[in-house]
C-alpha cells in the first residue's frame, strides 16, 4: 500500500492535505459488494526537494489495472482526435520515413497506436489491463497485457536499444516506481531516442483548484520543474514542453539522452515562470489546500441551496475525478439522484463510496433535473454539444470548479 516502491520522493516532504477514506476511483461495483469495498486514506505531500506532489499511500497498481479496468480512450471523440494529432505532430516532428521503432506505455484500447498501423513504423503498446488491451488487439494493434518494467521486455527483444520513441499519456503519473520507469526506458531507447508524454500539469490544477485530478491512480502530478529534476538524476533531460488543453490543462514532455546536445530557452523560462508562480515551491501546496477546503465549503452551499428549493440534481459522466469530490464532500444519493454515462462497464453499477447509481445516458433527457453536475468538464465542448436539447428545457450544467 504505502509509496514504498517510488524511490525518487525526494527529501523535506511536507503533508499538504488528507481527503480522507477513499475507494478506488475507477471501482464501479455492485450492491453485493458494497460491503467488502476497500478504502484508503488519500493525501498528499510535497516534496521540497524535487518540487514533486505525490500521494502518500495508494493501492497495488494490480488493484487498479487488471481485466476489469474500465476507462476506454475511445469514449471520447475528441481525445481521438486528440491522438490522431499527436501522432502527425511526432511523425514530422521526429520519425524518419522508413524503419522507425515506437512503444507506447499505457496504450489502453489502440487509440494512439491506430494512427501507425500500415505505416514504416513498427510499433509495441505496453498496457497490463487485459480488457483494453484485448480490445486494442482486435483493432490490430500490436499490445502486449503487461506492466512496463524490464522483466516484462521478453516480447520486447527487438526493440531493446532500437527504439526511436516511448510515448506515453497519462500513465507516468501511475507508475509508482519511476526509477524502473526511466531504467526501462533506458534500456530500449537507441543513442538518439526520445520519450515523449503528456500528464495532467501541476499549475493547471493549481489554477483551477481541480483537485479531482488527486485520486488513486494519479500519484505524482507533475510539473516542468520535477520532470526536470527526476529525469536529471538518470542519463536524460528534457529539451522540450509543450501545454495541452487535454484533460483540463496538461503538459507534454519531451525527455532525451544527455549526450545529445541541446540548450533550451525556452525550457529556462518556463522553470522561471513555475518559480515565480510558485508552482516549484511549498508554498504553491500550501495555498491550494487552502483553496480545496474553500472549494468545498462553496460546494457544498451550492448543493444544499438547489436542493431545498426543491430541484433535483443528477451528475453527468462517471468519472474517476468523480470519485474524489463525492468522497472528500460526502455527497450520496440523498443529494445527487443519479450519473448518466456512455460506458458499458459503469451503467447499471454504481459510483464508489457514495454509492450513486450509473445510469445509460440515453435516458438522460427522459427525467427533468433541473440541474447536471458535470463530473467530466474536462470533455465540456463535447458534451454540451451532444446535450444542447438540455440547456433549452431549462436545465443548467453546474461543476465544482
Ligand atoms: N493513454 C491512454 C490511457 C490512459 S489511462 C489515454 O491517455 O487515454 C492509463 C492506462 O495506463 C491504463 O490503460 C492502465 O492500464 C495503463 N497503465 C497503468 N500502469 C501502467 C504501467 N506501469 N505500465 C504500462 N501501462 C500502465
Ligand atoms: P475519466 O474522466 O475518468 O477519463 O472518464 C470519462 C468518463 O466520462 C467516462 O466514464 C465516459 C464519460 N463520458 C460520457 O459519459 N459522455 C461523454 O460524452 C464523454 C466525453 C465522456
Amino acid at each position: 500500500m504505502k509509496n514504498s516502491n517510488c524511490k525518487i520522493t525526494g527529501n523535506k516532504t511536507k503533508n499538504i492535505i488528507s481527503f480522507g477514506k477513499m475507494p478506488i476511483a475507477n471501482g464501479f461495483l455492485n450492491k453485493k459488494d458494497f460491503k467488502n469495498e476497500f478504502f484508503f486514506n488519500l493525501s498528499v505531500s510535497f516534496s521540497e526537494e524535487i518540487s514533486l506532489l505525490q500521494l502518500n499511500d495508494h493501492p497495488k497498481p494490480k488493484m487498479m489495472f487488471n481485466s476489469k479496468y474500465p476507462f476506454y480512450t475511445s469514449s471520447s471523440n475528441f481525445m481521438k482526435l486528440h491522438f490522431n494529432e499527436y501522432a502527425s505532430w511526432a511523425k514530422k516532428k521526429f520519425l524518419k520515413k522508413i524503419n522507425n521503432k515506437i512503444i507506447e506505455i499505457g496504450s489502453n484500447d489502440g487509440t494512439f497506436l491506430k494512427n501507425f498501423q500500415n505505416s514504416n513504423t513498427e510499433h509495441l503498446g505496453f498496457e497490463p489491463s487485459k480488457n483494453v488491451s484485448d480490445l486494442a488487439i482486435k483493432r490490430g494493434v500490436n499490445s502486449t497485457n503487461k506492466f512496463f518494467t524490464r522483466e516484462n521486455l521478453i516480447k520486447a527483444e527487438k526493440f531493446i536499444g532500437k527504439t526511436d520513441i516511448i510515448f506515453g499519456a497519462n500513465v507516468v503519473c501511475h507508475i509508482p516506481d519511476l526509477i524502473e520507469f526511466i531504467k526501462t526506458a533506458d534500456k530500449l531507447l537507441n543513442d538518439d531516442g526520445k520519450i515523449i508524454f503528456e500528464e495532467p500539469y501541476l499549475g493547471s490544477m493549481y489554477k483551477k483548484t481541480s483537485y479531482d485530478q488527486i485520486y488513486d491512480e494519479h500519484i505524482f502530478i507533475f510539473s516542468i520543474t520535477a520532470i526536470s529534476k527526476i529525469f536529471d538524476l538518470f542519463d536524460f533531460q528534457i529539451i522540450d514542453a509543450i501545454p495541452q488543453v487535454t484533460h483540463g490543462g496538461s503538459m507534454r514532455y519531451v525527455i532525451s539522452r544527455k549526450k545529445t546536445k541541446h540548450f533550451n530557452k525556452k525550457i529556462k523560462s518556463m522553470l522561471e515562470t513555475e518559480k515565480r508562480k510558485k508552482i516549484s515551491s511549498l508554498q504553491g501546496a500550501l495555498n491550494f489546500r487552502k483553496n480545496c477546503e474553500l472549494s468545498k465549503e462553496k460546494l457544498l452551499d451550492k448543493l444544499f441551496k438547489i436542493k431545498k428549493k426543491g430541484y433535483k440534481i443528477c451528475g453527468y459522466a462517471a468519472t474517476s475525478k468523480s470519485t474524489t469530490i463525492l468522497n472528500y464532500c460526502n455527497i450520496g444519493p440523498d443529494i445527487i439522484d443519479c450519473i448518466f454515462d456512455t460506458t458499458p462497464d459503469k451503467i447499471g453499477k454504481f459510483s464508489p463510496g457514495k454509492h450513486i447509481p450509473i445510469l445509460d445516458y440515453k435516458n438522460f433527457t427522459k427525467t427533468f433535473y433541473n440541474y447536471s453536475f458535470l463530473f467530466a468538464w474536462n470533455h465540456k465542448k463535447e458534451i454540451e454539444k451532444k446535450e444542447k436539447k438540455y440547456l433549452k428545457k431549462g436545465g443548467r450544467w453546474i461543476t465544482h470548479l
